[in-house]
């Protein structure tokens, strides 16, 4: 059986966790979120390894959702962290033709992964390794796929929103993100599941040129995918109705007094707001600090 002291929780942690019901001393695997664990034996004093997430598989129909809900294509690179038997990224390739790596601290699980992309054809589209998913390099992901524990999830979170680049997809059976809410949450049976976007980093001042040559600046702040702030149109103190950020997509609407409101669709690329859609932003947004 596995005990608290197997898995690495970390003190930081804490406050967190108990902001999302959990009682630091009574944390154990017969948590309500843990009802369809099935250990199967397997126990980490055999291998003296230590995991931050014990092994239990996701059922064909998870696997499926989460494929939906990911919206994954032949165009999508799929991590799946802590990959058990690799059944989710061999899904992808064998349904969707997207490639796959999967990143076990297990040996024994990685051989089976290796085994079943063999048996079912796909090994040309998945690679599996054995690392701890805490260290490995993420950065080349279009879609994360986690069957991990909220704790794991929170320390994983500033290496999601850090390494992957706005609008990589993430997915979640079961597990959720404490304070950074989900884009997107469905229920597969008892089950939720759950989607977010990495977001695009647009906190600061920025300032544009309209084709109509007046100068928009805005101050905005940003938690997570939520954006607030304020704005001027020449110099003149203006109202920032609406700020809403989807991957590297940000709508901003600004409206001066007794003026219609102006909707700017901008794109972050290479530091810039560039203009992703109608003819009102004559120059891309730049950073003024
Ligand atoms: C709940 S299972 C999920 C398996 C698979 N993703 C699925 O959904 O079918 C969690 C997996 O994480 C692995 N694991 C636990 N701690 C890990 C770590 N620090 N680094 C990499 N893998 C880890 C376990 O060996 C186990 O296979």
């Amino acid at each position: 059986m596995y005990n608290q002291s197997d898995f690495n929780i970390d003190d930081e942690m804490i406050d967190e966790l108990r902001d999302l019901g959990y009682e630091l001393n009574d944390y154990s695997l017969s948590d309500s979120d843990f009802r369809d664990l099935d250990f199967d034996g397997y126990s980490t004093e055999d291998s003296g390894m230590i995991l931050d997430v014990p092994y239990v598989p996701s059922d064909e129909k998870i696997v499926h959702s989460l494929l939906n809900l990911a919206e994954v294509t032949s165009e999508d690179t799929l991590y799946d962290l802590g990959c058990g038997d690799g059944r989710i990224l061999v899904a992808a390739a064998l349904e969707r033709n997207a490639h796959g790596v999967g990143i076990d601290i297990d040996p024994m699980r990685i051989n089976e992964a290796i085994e079943y992309a063999g048996h079912t054809g796909v090994e040309h589209l998945v690679h599996f390794a054995e690392a701890d998913l805490m260290e490995v390099d993420i950065s080349a992901a279009t879609v994360v796929t986690l069957y991990l524990l909220d704790i794991i999830n929170i320390k994983l979170r500033p290496r999601l929103l850090d390494e992957l680049l706005p609008g990589t997809r993430i997915v979640s059976h079961a597990f959720n993100m404490g304070d950074w809410k989900p884009d997107q949450q469905q229920r597969c049976g008892s089950i939720n599941l759950y989607k977010w976007i990495i977001p695009a980093k647009v906190t600061g001042i920025w300032e544009w040129q309209a084709t109509n040559g007046d100068t928009y600046r805005v101050s905005l702040q940003q938690k997570y995918q939520y954006v607030t702030g304020t704005a001027w149109i020449n110099g003149q103190a203006a109202s920032l109705k609406n700020a809403l950020l989807r991957g590297d997509l940000l709508e901003l609407t600004v409206q001066a007094d007794n003026s219609r409101p102006i909707r700017f669709l901008m794109r972050c690329q290479a530091k810039q707001l560039v203009a992703a859609e109608g003819d009102l932003q004559a120059t891309p947004a730049v950073k003024i600090s």
